[in-house]
């Protein structure tokens, strides 16, 4: 499980806010799968409402660093692009096989991982260009 820190703090209350929304989002994909097989209508409103979520955070969070003329827009742009493109892989596969554990499990561990290095690597840099 992710547990959002004051290490992931971008300095913004409401792109921190969604990253939290996020990763509440990854850890309750992770409690679905150790329990018992989730539903296909479960697991399709989770990934709906993931893949819609972070298109809608992707953009504010681009604004808020496009406004500060954050250093780190250019590189948060691309690192958003390439996310999504592997989240479009995740659905045609979704939409093919169906909720196989496997599959779910792929993309808890790829989002877990993608989001925690992202904020620490790129969003982070935020904090200091509101501050100036
Ligand atoms: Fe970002």
């Amino acid at each position: 499980m992710l547990t959002w820190s004051e290490q992931f703090a971008t300095g913004s209350p409401l792109v921190d806010t969604q990253h939290r929304m996020l990763i509440e989002k990854i850890n309750h994909l992770e409690r679905l799968l150790s329990g018992p097989p989730p539903s296909k209508a479960i697991c399709d409103e989770l990934i709906n409402f993931l893949g819609s979520y972070v298109v809608t955070h992707f953009k504010f969070e681009e604004q808020c660093m496009e406004r500060a003329r954050c250093p780190a827009h250019e590189k948060n742009k691309q690192a958003h692009t390439a996310f999504l493109a592997l989240f479009g892989k995740f659905k045609e596969r979704y939409a093919a096989e169906g909720p196989k554990p496997e599959l779910l499990r792929n993309l808890q561990t790829a989002a877990s991982d993608w989001i925690k290095s992202h904020i620490l690597s790129v969003d982070i840099q935020l904090k200091a260009c509101l501050k100036s």
